[in-house]
């Protein structure tokens, strides 16, 4: 199959999870050649950091590994968002509800919980590390880093 594969990660404020999915993504597709066969961008359900960088504990973390978050800017989810993208990724089941409530009937994109690609990990949701500690944001980055690697194989093997 031939043609672009869109996917957008989703978390509450798009300021620590989905830029770090993001980050991390774009990392992997960038190593293996694929930047011009897929999209990706992030966004939060709320709105309260619109605008903003991710937080500086995501950036650190993620950066530690050789993942750059900066050129990132915090945006909402919207409803368009399910005809733009093939793969909507909801870092938990909080997010995966908030997003299929703005959904509209008959949009084309898939609904899943990132963690569904994950293979080394059982957790299926992606804990918010706002008000936590630095070890918060090194397990999301276990987390993200094994279902990116899930997500990247899937997509190779069924569109690319
Ligand atoms: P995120 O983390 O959803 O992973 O970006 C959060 C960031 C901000 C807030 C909550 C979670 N907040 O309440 O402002």
């Amino acid at each position: 199959m031939s043609g672009e594969i869109s996917v957008l990660f989703v978390c509450l404020g798009n300021i620590c999870r989905s830029p770090t999915a993001h980050g991390v993504f774009e990392k992997m597709v960038q190593d293996a050649g694929l930047q011009d066969r897929i999209r990706i961008d992030s966004a939060g359900t709320g709105a309260w950091h619109v605008g903003e960088s991710p937080d500086k504990r995501a950036t650190a973390a993620a950066a530690q590994r050789g993942y750059r978050l900066d050129h990132l800017r915090a945006r909402q989810a919207t409803a368009g968002d399910f005809s733009r993208f093939d793969y909507v990724l909801a870092m938990d089941r909080s997010n995966y509800g908030d997003l299929e409530s703005i959904r509209q009937e008959g949009s084309s994109a898939r609904l899943q919980l990132f963690l569904e690609y994950a293979a080394r990990f059982d957790e299926r949701e992606v804990p918010d590390p706002y008000y936590g500690g630095a070890d918060g944001f090194d397990h999301v980055l276990d987390l993200v880093e094994d279902a990116a690697a899930g997500l990247l194989s899937h997509i190779r093997e069924r569109h690319l």
